[in-house]
């Protein structure tokens, strides 16, 4: 059930049967030769809007800009600075506890928006924990990459091996293609596995460190094959952590 294509009246009924919520979240930035600038926030709505499917959880609007400033070396990236992030997640969650939801699970596919997103969830226990008198408050967040369940995981490593990389990986292109076939790409990849290393600081360092915008990762690997295992094992493990998420 997406929010986006409900009434407010269907709305108060799912709030009779259910607290909770799944916000997609992602960014908007380069993915390499044949990524899409969408792939990180496309990929985590394909496998919300999934998991909607499955469990019947109410999916809010995808938030597909994130924070990417170490992307912006490369044309057609699009970020939100660290501050405004936390602000956006906080409105957003804050707005939706106004209406009675107290579960936020955010799938995310882009690990830039870790830090970020954990600022703001302890900003909105913050705004809890300092009001006085202390009271019991029910509202959880919590963010998880779509990707990280046991099944999808072990599915990466099987097909990819190390050639899955951190950045414009073989999995995340080939969810997009299987979400998107239209709009499928091609590249040489040059070297075929890009170089690694999980250090980097602003974005002129990051396109010295990875000139083609990859991350230990071989793209070229990607097919709409994968793509759509990649997708059924996700929403397997996303389904069964949403339940377990409501039920504590
Ligand atoms: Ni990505």
């Amino acid at each position: 059930m997406q929010l986006a294509l409900s009434t407010w009246h269907e709305v108060e009924d799912y709030l009779r049967a259910s607290r909770g919520i799944i916000i997609p979240i992602g960014a908007t930035e380069q993915h390499g030769p044949n990524g899409l600038i969408g792939t990180d926030h496309l990929d985590a709505e394909f496998v919300a809007k999934g998991v909607g499917d499955e469990t019947g959880a109410l999916v809010a609007p995808t938030l597909t800009i994130g924070m990417s400033q170490h992307h912006l070396g490369f044309t057609g990236t699009i970020t939100l600075r660290p501050s405004t992030l936390i602000a956006v997640v906080n409105d957003v969650v804050t707005s939706l506890i106004r209406h009675g939801f107290e579960r936020f699970l955010f799938i995310n596919g882009h690990g830039g928006n870790v830090a970020t997103v954990s600022a703001a969830f302890d900003e909105i226990y913050a705004s809890v924990s300092m009001r006085p008198p202390a009271e019991t408050w029910p509202v959880r967040c919590r963010m998880v990459f779509w990707f990280q369940g046991k099944q999808c995981s072990a599915l990466r490593k099987q097909l990819y091996g190390d050639a899955e990389g951190s950045h414009a990986t073989p999995s995340e292109v080939s969810l997009a293609q299987f979400y998107h076939p239209q709009a499928i790409k091609h590249a040489q990849m040059s070297p075929k596995v890009a170089p690694r290393s999980d250090r980097f600081s602003d974005a002129a360092d990051y396109r010295r460190r990875y000139p083609d915008g990859r991350i230990g990762s071989d793209p070229s690997l990607s097919s709409p094959d994968d793509g759509e295992r990649l997708y059924k094992a996700a929403v397997a493990d996303m389904a069964e952590l949403y339940r377990a998420f409501l039920a504590n």
